[in-house]
């Protein structure tokens, strides 16, 4: 298994597993101009035996990272390599940066997985998705475990 930063010839593959993990794809055109480094959003793909099973897109802002893009292929998943991806890319950055990410409401496994690695649900943001769906923000200092609370789980 190895981590690596993504480049353009990784298109199909995270496009492939984009199509298959979410309801509300990004489309292929936008994940493009992601892997083209437009608008400084960089990505990190998880590799096994030269087959990309997960992603990590995050943009860099002044004192937050934010996490915009994440996902581990179907049969891969709840076998620990999205914590081992979402640690690893956090480590790349400064101790003193903080995470912020949205998820929708209802997606549990996620939501696990962020309080399990330290992060606190912060806002609802009501009916942000297309879908209609509340999102929560969740947010997290790199390296300051703190106590996790499901208040607004
Ligand atoms: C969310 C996602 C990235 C997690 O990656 P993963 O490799 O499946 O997660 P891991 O195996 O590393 O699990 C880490 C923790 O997440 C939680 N978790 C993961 N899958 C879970 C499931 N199906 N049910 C409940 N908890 C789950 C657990 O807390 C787990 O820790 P534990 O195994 O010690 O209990 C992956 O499931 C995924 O791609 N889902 C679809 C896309 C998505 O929702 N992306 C996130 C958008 S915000």
């Amino acid at each position: 298994m190895s981590i690596r930063r993504a480049t353009i010839n990784d298109l199909p593959e995270i496009d492939s597993i984009e199509q298959r993990v979410f309801d509300d794809a990004w489309p292929r055109e936008e994940i493009g101009q992601v892997l083209s480094d437009a608008g400084g959003i960089r990505t990190w793909v998880l590799e096994r035996e030269h087959t990309v099973i997960g992603y990590l897109m995050v943009h860099e802002g002044a004192d937050t990272v934010h996490i915009l893009n994440f996902a581990i292929d179907i049969p891969w998943q709840h076998q620990g390599f999205g914590k081992q991806l979402l640690t690893s890319v956090l480590r790349k950055f400064p101790e003193t940066s903080k995470v912020e990410l949205e998820v929708k409401r209802s997606n549990w496994p996620a939501i696990q997985l962020y309080l399990n690695a330290g992060f606190i649900p912060q806002e609802v943001r009501p009916r942000y998705y297309p879908d209609g769906e509340d999102a929560l923000i969740f947010r997290k200092c790199i390296h300051h475990q703190q106590e996790t609370t499901s208040e607004l789980v």
